[in-house]
């Protein structure tokens, strides 16, 4: 059997940890909680073969790793709630802009890993980069490695990086959504049936990636694979150059990463 997981704010992400570690069938207890009052919501979950509760202490107690997966806002509340409980244990959590030190001076007796993994949790396809605190073991990082590679790819990163990932690959569900959503209506326009425009869209940009990671190609690479002299491509792509996508991709992705700053400054924590 293999060590209990205990997964406190079964919400979006949480929620699509417990699914993703019973449907890869981790030998061991996943229990999922939930506040009080939203018990019901993680239902769901039970019927999946999670055990479910809205007692944070009682998980805790009962499990060997513990993952925090609740908003930033409510990490610290909960941190104080599981102090005693998860002395001694391996606590990962998956929220954004909080660092170690944080977790730390609240449970210096816990060992932490901070992790930022995408909703693409959920089919396992997630990019999940993590750091450590200085107390967790090398047995500790196999345990995270095992169960971070049951969500998708892992990466142990410096922390100093953990803002920009989280602007990148945290939120990038959220813009390739769009550019999926984008042609798919651009599909549209030119006359394709919904269906077709959606799975069309969503099934290149998926093939693209995988394209690009199984070749471990340059992506411009591939841009030149595909554009033929005087062809069709190469008439797209040039209103797309003039069209400042990649500035615009930037801007996001810098607007992010100054954005968890910010919300460290309002709380009156650094990154350190
Ligand atoms: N969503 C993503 O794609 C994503 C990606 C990477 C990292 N993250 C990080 O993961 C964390 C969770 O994000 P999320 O999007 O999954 O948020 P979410 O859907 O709101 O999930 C958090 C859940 O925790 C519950 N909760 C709040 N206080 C609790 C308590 N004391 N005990 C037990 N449960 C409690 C919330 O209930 P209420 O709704 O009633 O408050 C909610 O259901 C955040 O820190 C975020 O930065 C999210």
């Amino acid at each position: 059997m293999k060590d209990g997981v205990a997964v406190i704010g079964a919400g979006v992400i949480g929620g699509a940890i417990v699914k993703s570690l019973l449907k890869s069938g981790y030998d061991g207890k996943i229990t999922a909680t939930e506040i009080r009052r939203k018990i019901e919501k993680i239902k769901e979950l039970e019927k999946l073969g999670a055990a479910i509760t809205w007692d944070n202490e009682k998980a805790t107690k009962e499990s060997d790793i513990i993952f925090i997966c609740v908003r930033p806002n409510d990490v610290e509340e909960v941190l104080k709630e599981i102090s005693k409980e998860i002395e001694g244990k391996l606590v990962i959590s998956t929220a954004a802009t909080i660092p170690l030190g944080f977790y730390k001076k609240i449970a210096p007796k816990a060992r932490f890993v901070r992790t930022m993994p995408n909703i693409a949790v959920l089919v396992q396809e997630a990019f999940t980069a993590y750091c450590c605190d200085n107390d967790v073991t090398a047995e500790d990082k196999g345990k995270v490695k095992e169960i971070l590679e049951v969500m998708g790819i892992c990466e142990e990163v410096e922390e100093r990086h953990m803002d920009a990932i989280t602007a990148l690959s945290g939120s990038a569900p959220g813009y390739i959504s769009i550019i999926i959503e984008a042609l798919m209506y651009a599909g549209l326009k030119v006359g394709l049936p919904r269906d077709l425009s959606f799975y069309s869209s969503a099934q290149s940009v998926l093939g693209t990636g995988k394209l690009i990671l199984e070749t471990g190609e340059h992506a411009a690479k591939i841009r030149d694979m595909v554009t033929t002299p005087g062809g069709t491509t190469i008439e797209a792509i040039y209103e797309l150059e003039g069209s400042q996508i990649r500035p615009a991709l930037m801007r996001a992705v810098e607007a992010a990463t100054k954005k968890c700053e910010k919300i460290r400054e309002a709380w009156g924590i650094s990154q350190t």
